[in-house]
């Protein structure tokens, strides 16, 4: 069976706290299988998975945030900004896909954008935030 995993989970950076990396390890199980309904051809599956993904994306998020704010983390809104640019962005991208069916779009994202992204906002915003809020436990 041909793989067509985005990224695999140890190449997922590990952060300090180990529910972050819990919630990261998710996230890109998520991804993958999106990735496997694509290569499917399975569209509702497809869907279900990001409105999963999207669900998964907010809780996880929102989860950082309150951390940052309640230890008041120096660089909040340095990494709450990426948070805000993220989420809406893979709102659009989930937005377009279901009014227009458009794979092309959505794969490019999936397969291509996300994850440089996330192996970037994971080994530089949530490294960091992880770090600092360890130190303070
Ligand atoms: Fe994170
Ligand atoms: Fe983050």
């Amino acid at each position: 069976m041909k793989n067509y995993n985005v990224l695999e989970l140890d190449q997922v950076p590990q952060v300090a706290m180990d529910a972050m990396n819990a919630v990261h390890q998710e996230e890109l199980m998520i991804v993958n299988n999106i990735s496997a309904a694509i290569a499917d051809n399975d569209n509702i599956r497809i869907s279900k998975l990001c409105d999963q993904w999207l669900e998964h994306t907010i809780a996880h998020f929102a989860r950082e945030n309150t951390l940052m704010e309640t230890h008041a983390f120096p660089a909040f809104h340095c990494h709450h900004g990426e948070h805000i640019e993220a989420l809406a962005g893979l709102e659009a991208i989930i937005n377009d896909w279901k009014e227009s069916t458009d794979i092309e779009a959505l794969t490019n994202y999936v397969r291509d954008t996300w994850p440089g992204w996330y192996i970037n906002h994971i080994s530089t915003m949530d490294t960091i935030t992880s770090a600092f809020i360890k130190s303070c436990l």
